[in-house]
């Protein structure tokens, strides 16, 4: 069974927008969480693709509020969600012992607080119809730290994220919902290069591309066709489950020398 309705949140921008893209060709209807205000030229374009219904939401995942009343116009306009892919997330680098109470909070709460409150809505409006799929956005920074360094808030907001995801499988799956995460290796997003300096942006991809065995940078499209089999039938007996899409980084678990 395709998706009738899914929710993504961070939808205005890279895997999330990838995401909202692949299921509008499938014929789903979609609505687009984001804080940005491109949410409804984003989903004017769902539609053109050819989702039967699209519509964007201006909503920081972060205020429970915003939440709350995005996800109730959702099942008023378009239905109670089927399907819920949480994208939205910020990455801000810092080491902690420099770390402000503001940067830890701002980078959890939109991470882990943010993609706790979308998850929350979606399993009511699920549970009181037939079931659903929720995949969320982790990362390998929830397995291992990133040798650049820097990451103890953005690797303990997905690790949280990734622990979430375990526990919400094992006490829903009675209910017919199943709970994943997919966990993105390098993706060309504006993201993936938020803690680089542009003109140290060319050299830093060049060493990657090096480094990951599959020897380029992920993108977007190639983790949204992932999420898509996690959030479809396709996935059926898939179900507390990480899906590892980084080229091979994780794997190769090794100094550079
Ligand atoms: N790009 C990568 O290399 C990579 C790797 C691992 C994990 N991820 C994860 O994938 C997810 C998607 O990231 P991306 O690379 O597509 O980034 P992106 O910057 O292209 O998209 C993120 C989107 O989230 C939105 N957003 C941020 N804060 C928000 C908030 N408070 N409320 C609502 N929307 C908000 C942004 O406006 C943006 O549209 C993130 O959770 C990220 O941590 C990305």
């Amino acid at each position: 069974m395709a998706q009738s309705v899914l929710a993504v949140t961070g939808g205005a921008s890279g895997i999330g927008h990838a995401v909202a893209v692949l299921a509008a060709s499938h014929g789903t209807r979609v609505a687009v969480l984001d804080r940005s205000p491109s949410v409804g030229e984003v989903a004017k374009e769902l539609l053109d693709l050819g989702a039967p219904a699209a519509l964007g939401f201006v909503c920081d995942v972060a205020d429970p509020d915003q939440v709350a009343r995005a996800f109730a116009a959702i099942a008023e306009d378009l239905g109670a969600v089927t399907g819920l892919f949480t994208s939205a997330g910020v990455d801000q680098a810092g080491m902690a012992h420099e770390l402000s109470v503001e940067h830890w909070r701002r980078v959890m709460s939109i991470n882990l607080d943010g993609t706790f409150y979308c998850v929350q809505w979606a399993l009511r409006q699920m549970m009181a119809a037939t079931g659903g799929s929720i995949v969320c956005c982790s990362s390998p920074a929830s397995f291992v730290a990133f040798s650049s360094g820097g990451a103890s808030a953005y690797s303990a907001s997905k690790g949280g994220v990734s622990a979430l995801v375990r526990t919400l499988a094992v006490d829903y799956a009675s209910y017919g919902i199943r709970v994943n995460a997919l966990v993105p290796g390098s993706t060309e997003t504006p993201l993936m290069w938020s803690n680089v300096a542009p003109q140290d942006q060319s050299a830093m991809r060049q060493v990657l591309a090096s480094e990951i065995p599959l020897g380029r940078l992920a993108t977007a499209q190639e983790q949204a066709k992932a999420a898509w089999w996690l959030m479809n039938e396709d996935s059926s007996y898939v179900t507390g489950s990480h899906l590892v899409c980084d080229g091979g980084t994780l794997a190769k678990g090794s100094v550079s020398v």
